[in-house]
Protein backbone atom coordinates (compact mmCIF):
# COMPACT_ATOMS: atom_id res chain seq x y z
CA UNK A 1 0.00 0.00 0.00
CA UNK A 2 2.87 2.25 0.59
CA UNK A 3 4.99 3.22 -2.19
CA UNK A 4 8.55 3.31 -0.56
CA UNK A 5 10.21 4.74 2.71
CA UNK A 6 13.83 6.29 2.49
CA UNK A 7 15.96 6.64 5.74
CA UNK A 8 18.19 9.40 6.24
CA UNK A 9 20.89 7.99 9.11
CA UNK A 10 23.79 9.15 10.84
CA UNK A 11 26.72 6.83 10.63
CA UNK A 12 28.70 8.23 13.48
CA UNK A 13 28.22 10.07 16.58
CA UNK A 14 25.17 12.11 15.58
CA UNK A 15 25.80 15.92 13.84
CA UNK A 16 26.91 14.44 10.34
CA UNK A 17 24.75 16.69 8.73
CA UNK A 18 21.35 14.69 8.04
CA UNK A 19 19.92 17.36 7.98
CA UNK A 20 21.53 18.91 4.54
CA UNK A 21 20.43 15.94 3.12
CA UNK A 22 16.58 15.76 4.50
CA UNK A 23 15.86 19.06 3.17
CA UNK A 24 18.03 18.17 -0.41
CA UNK A 25 16.07 14.68 -0.73
CA UNK A 26 12.77 16.47 -0.06
CA UNK A 27 13.31 19.10 -2.37
CA UNK A 28 14.53 17.12 -5.30
CA UNK A 29 12.26 13.37 -4.43
CA UNK A 30 9.07 15.32 -3.41
CA UNK A 31 7.73 12.94 -0.26
CA UNK A 32 4.60 13.03 0.98
CA UNK A 33 5.72 12.74 4.74
CA UNK A 34 8.55 13.52 6.50
CA UNK A 35 8.90 11.58 9.69
CA UNK A 36 10.73 11.23 12.85
CA UNK A 37 11.24 8.04 14.70
CA UNK A 38 14.08 8.67 17.67
CA UNK A 39 14.87 11.12 20.31
CA UNK A 40 13.03 14.82 20.89
CA UNK A 41 14.38 18.06 21.67
CA UNK A 42 18.53 16.65 22.32
CA UNK A 43 18.85 16.49 18.41
CA UNK A 44 19.13 19.85 16.34
CA UNK A 45 19.13 19.69 13.12
CA UNK A 46 20.15 23.11 10.87
CA UNK A 47 19.36 23.60 7.28
CA UNK A 48 19.74 25.97 4.63
CA UNK A 49 16.67 26.91 2.59
CA UNK A 50 17.10 29.55 -0.48
CA UNK A 51 20.69 30.64 1.64
CA UNK A 52 18.94 31.42 5.01
CA UNK A 53 19.58 29.09 7.99
CA UNK A 54 16.80 27.43 10.35
CA UNK A 55 17.20 24.96 12.65
CA UNK A 56 14.65 22.70 14.39
CA UNK A 57 15.11 19.81 17.49
CA UNK A 58 12.13 18.26 17.13
CA UNK A 59 9.87 19.09 14.32
CA UNK A 60 11.06 17.34 11.31
CA UNK A 61 12.89 18.91 8.72
CA UNK A 62 10.26 18.79 5.91
CA UNK A 63 8.12 21.74 7.72
CA UNK A 64 10.35 24.29 5.43
CA UNK A 65 8.90 22.61 2.25
CA UNK A 66 5.31 22.08 3.48
CA UNK A 67 5.55 18.63 3.52
CA UNK A 68 3.33 16.49 6.11
CA UNK A 69 5.36 16.10 9.45
CA UNK A 70 5.12 13.12 11.65
CA UNK A 71 6.60 12.84 15.09
CA UNK A 72 6.34 9.16 16.08
CA UNK A 73 5.68 7.11 19.15
CA UNK A 74 9.52 6.45 20.00
CA UNK A 75 10.17 10.04 20.12
CA UNK A 76 10.03 11.95 23.06
CA UNK A 77 8.41 15.25 22.82
CA UNK A 78 9.31 18.55 25.48
CA UNK A 79 5.43 20.50 25.13
CA UNK A 80 7.00 23.87 26.08
CA UNK A 81 9.61 23.65 23.47
CA UNK A 82 7.27 22.17 21.15
CA UNK A 83 4.96 25.66 21.41
CA UNK A 84 8.50 27.66 21.07
CA UNK A 85 9.35 25.94 17.91
CA UNK A 86 6.00 26.14 16.44
CA UNK A 87 5.73 30.16 17.03
CA UNK A 88 9.16 30.28 15.71
CA UNK A 89 8.17 28.40 12.22
CA UNK A 90 5.21 30.46 12.23
CA UNK A 91 6.97 33.46 12.33
CA UNK A 92 9.11 32.42 9.50
CA UNK A 93 6.59 32.00 7.62
CA UNK A 94 6.22 28.10 7.46
CA UNK A 95 3.12 26.20 8.90
CA UNK A 96 3.24 24.08 11.61
CA UNK A 97 -0.42 23.89 12.44
CA UNK A 98 -1.34 22.42 9.23
CA UNK A 99 1.89 19.97 8.13
CA UNK A 100 2.75 18.86 11.66
CA UNK A 101 1.17 15.47 13.19
CA UNK A 102 1.77 13.33 16.33
CA UNK A 103 1.60 9.98 17.15
CA UNK A 104 -0.99 9.50 20.04
CA UNK A 105 1.20 7.42 22.08
CA UNK A 106 4.42 9.79 21.80
CA UNK A 107 5.84 10.24 25.38
CA UNK A 108 5.73 13.66 26.64
CA UNK A 109 8.91 15.19 28.83
CA UNK A 110 7.62 16.95 32.14
CA UNK A 111 9.90 19.79 34.14
CA UNK A 112 10.82 17.23 36.58
CA UNK A 113 12.53 14.92 33.58
CA UNK A 114 14.50 18.17 32.44
CA UNK A 115 15.08 18.71 36.30
CA UNK A 116 16.44 15.63 36.90
CA UNK A 117 18.27 15.30 34.04
CA UNK A 118 20.24 18.28 34.87
CA UNK A 119 20.73 17.38 38.54
CA UNK A 120 21.86 13.96 38.06
CA UNK A 121 23.03 13.34 34.39
CA UNK A 122 23.99 16.49 32.28
CA UNK A 123 27.55 16.74 34.20
CA UNK A 124 28.44 13.02 34.81
CA UNK A 125 27.39 12.16 31.49
CA UNK A 126 27.52 14.93 29.30
CA UNK A 127 23.99 14.76 28.27
CA UNK A 128 22.04 17.80 26.04
CA UNK A 129 19.78 18.37 29.69
CA UNK A 130 16.84 18.46 27.83
CA UNK A 131 15.27 15.65 29.95
CA UNK A 132 15.75 12.76 27.43
CA UNK A 133 16.51 9.43 29.54
CA UNK A 134 14.02 10.43 32.48
CA UNK A 135 11.26 10.31 29.82
CA UNK A 136 12.29 7.04 28.31
CA UNK A 137 12.40 5.79 31.59
CA UNK A 138 9.17 6.73 32.34
CA UNK A 139 7.91 5.66 29.04
CA UNK A 140 9.46 2.05 29.81
CA UNK A 141 7.59 2.30 33.05
CA UNK A 142 4.44 3.27 31.37
CA UNK A 143 3.50 5.90 33.11
CA UNK A 144 4.83 9.26 30.59
CA UNK A 145 1.68 11.64 29.67
CA UNK A 146 1.00 10.94 26.29
CA UNK A 147 0.63 12.81 23.64
CA UNK A 148 -3.18 12.07 22.25
CA UNK A 149 -4.83 13.29 26.49
CA UNK A 150 -1.71 16.12 26.59
CA UNK A 151 -2.31 17.68 23.41
CA UNK A 152 -5.77 18.32 23.24
CA UNK A 153 -5.24 19.67 27.14
CA UNK A 154 -2.82 22.50 25.43
CA UNK A 155 -5.07 23.43 22.35
CA UNK A 156 -3.10 21.11 19.86
CA UNK A 157 -5.75 18.47 19.09
CA UNK A 158 -5.59 18.74 15.84
CA UNK A 159 -1.81 17.54 15.92
CA UNK A 160 -2.44 14.17 17.29
CA UNK A 161 -1.92 11.78 14.40
CA UNK A 162 -4.80 9.76 13.47
CA UNK A 163 -1.83 6.86 12.29
CA UNK A 164 -2.75 6.37 8.59
CA UNK A 165 0.03 7.15 6.28
CA UNK A 166 -2.42 8.14 2.52
CA UNK A 167 -1.95 5.07 0.06
CA UNK A 168 0.58 5.19 -2.34
CA UNK A 169 2.73 7.02 -0.16
CA UNK A 170 6.21 8.00 -0.39
CA UNK A 171 8.29 8.98 3.12
CA UNK A 172 11.48 9.82 4.29
CA UNK A 173 12.69 9.57 7.53
CA UNK A 174 14.98 11.32 9.57
CA UNK A 175 17.57 9.79 11.93
CA UNK A 176 18.49 11.84 15.22
CA UNK A 177 21.69 11.59 16.72
CA UNK A 178 23.51 7.97 15.01
CA UNK A 179 24.79 4.86 14.97
CA UNK A 180 27.82 5.29 18.05
CA UNK A 181 25.17 6.76 20.50
CA UNK A 182 22.50 3.99 19.77
CA UNK A 183 21.66 2.06 23.29
CA UNK A 184 21.59 -1.40 21.90
CA UNK A 185 25.01 -0.19 19.69
CA UNK A 186 27.02 2.35 21.63
CA UNK A 187 28.52 2.25 24.69
CA UNK A 188 26.24 2.83 27.51
CA UNK A 189 26.28 5.03 29.43
CA UNK A 190 27.99 6.90 26.71
CA UNK A 191 24.39 6.78 24.87
CA UNK A 192 21.18 8.35 24.11
CA UNK A 193 18.12 6.80 25.54
CA UNK A 194 16.78 5.95 21.95
CA UNK A 195 17.42 3.16 19.02
CA UNK A 196 19.10 5.36 16.52
CA UNK A 197 19.15 2.87 13.71
CA UNK A 198 16.82 3.06 10.83
CA UNK A 199 15.15 -0.64 11.50
CA UNK A 200 13.57 1.78 14.43
CA UNK A 201 11.78 3.51 11.83
CA UNK A 202 9.35 1.01 11.59
CA UNK A 203 7.71 1.98 14.89
CA UNK A 204 6.15 4.99 12.61
CA UNK A 205 3.70 2.12 11.19
CA UNK A 206 5.48 0.42 8.08
CA UNK A 207 7.31 -3.04 7.79
CA UNK A 208 11.00 -3.50 6.87
CA UNK A 209 9.91 -4.67 3.30
CA UNK A 210 9.05 -1.13 2.88
CA UNK A 211 12.16 0.56 3.12
CA UNK A 212 13.55 1.13 0.03
CA UNK A 213 16.73 3.29 0.16
CA UNK A 214 18.95 3.85 3.32
CA UNK A 215 21.07 7.26 3.06
CA UNK A 216 24.02 6.70 5.57
CA UNK A 217 25.43 10.27 6.18
CA UNK A 218 29.36 10.14 7.54
CA UNK A 219 31.95 13.37 7.99
CA UNK A 220 35.30 13.24 6.64
CA UNK A 221 35.96 13.60 10.41
CA UNK A 222 34.45 11.90 13.60
CA UNK A 223 32.91 14.84 16.61
CA UNK A 224 31.69 14.00 19.90
CA UNK A 225 29.54 16.11 21.70
CA UNK A 226 29.24 14.98 25.24
CA UNK A 227 31.41 12.51 27.07
CA UNK A 228 32.83 9.65 26.15
CA UNK A 229 36.06 7.96 27.11
CA UNK A 230 36.40 7.34 23.00
CA UNK A 231 36.77 10.48 22.91
CA UNK A 232 39.09 12.29 25.78
CA UNK A 233 38.95 16.11 26.04
CA UNK A 234 42.91 15.64 25.40
CA UNK A 235 41.49 15.77 22.05
CA UNK A 236 40.34 19.19 22.28
CA UNK A 237 44.36 19.92 22.86
CA UNK A 238 45.37 19.02 19.68
CA UNK A 239 46.31 21.88 17.28
CA UNK A 240 45.43 19.69 14.03
CA UNK A 241 42.35 18.83 15.28
CA UNK A 242 41.06 22.22 16.96
CA UNK A 243 41.68 23.80 13.80
CA UNK A 244 39.48 21.03 12.03
CA UNK A 245 36.51 21.56 14.84
CA UNK A 246 37.09 25.74 14.26
CA UNK A 247 36.96 25.72 10.58
CA UNK A 248 33.82 23.12 10.61
CA UNK A 249 31.83 25.50 13.22
CA UNK A 250 31.80 22.17 15.57
CA UNK A 251 29.71 23.58 18.48
CA UNK A 252 26.45 21.74 19.58
CA UNK A 253 23.41 23.02 17.80
CA UNK A 254 21.29 22.35 21.18
CA UNK A 255 24.14 22.97 23.81
CA UNK A 256 26.74 24.97 22.32
CA UNK A 257 29.56 22.90 23.27
CA UNK A 258 32.40 22.58 21.97
CA UNK A 259 32.34 19.68 20.10
CA UNK A 260 35.51 16.57 20.06
CA UNK A 261 37.18 16.09 17.23
CA UNK A 262 38.85 13.07 15.86
CA UNK A 263 39.97 11.75 12.63
CA UNK A 264 37.63 9.42 10.74
CA UNK A 265 36.92 6.14 12.30
CA UNK A 266 36.91 4.01 8.69
CA UNK A 267 36.87 0.51 10.65
CA UNK A 268 33.76 2.03 13.09
CA UNK A 269 32.31 3.38 10.04
CA UNK A 270 32.41 -0.02 7.99
CA UNK A 271 30.53 -1.52 10.66
CA UNK A 272 27.85 0.93 11.04
CA UNK A 273 27.61 0.80 6.87
CA UNK A 274 27.08 -3.00 7.37
CA UNK A 275 24.72 -3.16 10.26
CA UNK A 276 22.22 -0.02 9.12
CA UNK A 277 21.91 -1.71 6.16
CA UNK A 278 23.19 1.50 4.34
CA UNK A 279 22.32 1.74 0.37
CA UNK A 280 23.81 5.12 -0.46
CA UNK A 281 26.89 6.52 1.45
CA UNK A 282 26.81 10.52 1.81
CA UNK A 283 30.55 11.95 3.28
CA UNK A 284 29.84 15.81 4.78
CA UNK A 285 32.16 18.79 4.89
CA UNK A 286 34.99 17.38 2.77
CA UNK A 287 35.45 21.42 2.05
CA UNK A 288 36.77 21.53 5.99
CA UNK A 289 39.41 19.49 5.57
CA UNK A 290 40.41 20.88 2.28
CA UNK A 291 40.66 24.21 3.55
CA UNK A 292 42.72 22.75 6.84
CA UNK A 293 45.32 20.64 4.14
CA UNK A 294 45.01 17.99 7.20
CA UNK A 295 44.03 14.50 5.86
CA UNK A 296 44.06 11.62 7.85
CA UNK A 297 41.96 8.29 8.76
CA UNK A 298 42.31 5.83 11.42
CA UNK A 299 42.29 2.44 9.27
CA UNK A 300 42.75 -1.07 11.05
CA UNK A 301 43.06 0.92 14.03
CA UNK A 302 46.21 3.18 12.51
CA UNK A 303 46.73 6.66 11.84
CA UNK A 304 47.02 6.99 8.11
CA UNK A 305 48.19 10.74 6.57
CA UNK A 306 47.21 11.30 3.01
CA UNK A 307 48.63 14.53 0.66
CA UNK A 308 45.37 15.58 -0.45
CA UNK A 309 41.78 15.27 -0.17
CA UNK A 310 41.61 13.28 -3.64
CA UNK A 311 44.21 10.69 -2.53
CA UNK A 312 42.03 10.83 1.22
CA UNK A 313 38.86 10.11 -0.83
CA UNK A 314 40.62 7.43 -3.05
CA UNK A 315 41.53 5.47 -0.10
CA UNK A 316 37.84 5.76 1.42
CA UNK A 317 36.18 4.68 -1.98
CA UNK A 318 38.43 1.95 -2.50
CA UNK A 319 38.13 -0.04 0.69
CA UNK A 320 34.39 0.79 0.84
CA UNK A 321 34.20 -1.16 -2.71
CA UNK A 322 35.83 -3.82 -1.32
CA UNK A 323 34.34 -4.30 2.14
CA UNK A 324 30.49 -3.14 1.64
CA UNK A 325 27.62 -3.94 -1.22
CA UNK A 326 27.73 -0.19 -1.46
CA UNK A 327 29.88 -0.67 -5.15
CA UNK A 328 29.90 3.45 -6.48
CA UNK A 329 27.02 4.48 -4.53
CA UNK A 330 29.45 6.00 -2.38
CA UNK A 331 29.37 10.68 -2.80
CA UNK A 332 31.57 13.38 -0.97
CA UNK A 333 30.08 17.12 -0.90
CA UNK A 334 31.71 19.95 -0.01
CA UNK A 335 29.06 22.19 0.25
CA UNK A 336 27.03 23.00 3.37
CA UNK A 337 24.15 23.53 1.38
CA UNK A 338 24.08 20.79 -2.00
CA UNK A 339 24.33 17.65 -2.66
CA UNK A 340 26.42 16.11 -5.23
CA UNK A 341 23.83 15.90 -8.47
CA UNK A 342 24.94 12.07 -8.46
CA UNK A 343 23.14 11.30 -5.59
CA UNK A 344 19.73 12.03 -6.93
CA UNK A 345 20.06 9.92 -10.18
P1 LIG B 1 20.88 12.79 25.87
O1 LIG B 1 20.34 12.25 24.59
O2 LIG B 1 20.56 14.24 26.10
O3 LIG B 1 20.54 11.92 27.05
O4 LIG B 1 22.48 12.76 25.76
C1 LIG B 1 23.19 11.52 25.73
C2 LIG B 1 24.44 11.64 24.88
O5 LIG B 1 24.08 11.77 23.51
C3 LIG B 1 25.30 12.85 25.19
O6 LIG B 1 26.66 12.48 25.02
C4 LIG B 1 24.90 13.87 24.15
O7 LIG B 1 25.93 14.79 23.89
C5 LIG B 1 24.64 12.97 22.97
N1 LIG B 1 23.64 13.53 22.03
C6 LIG B 1 22.29 13.55 22.18
N2 LIG B 1 21.69 14.12 21.12
C7 LIG B 1 22.67 14.43 20.26
C8 LIG B 1 22.66 15.01 18.95
O8 LIG B 1 21.62 15.33 18.36
N3 LIG B 1 23.88 15.19 18.37
C9 LIG B 1 25.03 14.81 18.97
N4 LIG B 1 25.08 14.25 20.18
C10 LIG B 1 23.91 14.07 20.82
MG1 LIG C 1 22.55 17.56 15.21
Amino acid sequence: MLNGVDIVFGLAWGDEGKGKVVSELNRKKTYDYVCRWNGGPNAGHTVYIDGKKYKTHQIPSGIFQNTNCIIGPGCVVDPIKLLQEITYLENAGFNPHKYLKIHPNTSMITPQNVEYDKMYLQKELGTTGCGIAPCYAERAMRKSALAKNFLPAMELGHMVWDCNFKKRSWILCEGAQGMWLDINYGNPPWTTSSETLPYAACSLGFSHNDIADVYGVAKMYDTRSGNDPRFPESLLECPERGMIGATGNEYGTTTGRKRKVDFLDLDALLRAIEVSGTTKLIFNKGDVLEKCGIFKLYYEKELIPFKSYDEMKDFITGIIANGTMLGDQVFFSESPEHLPMEVFI
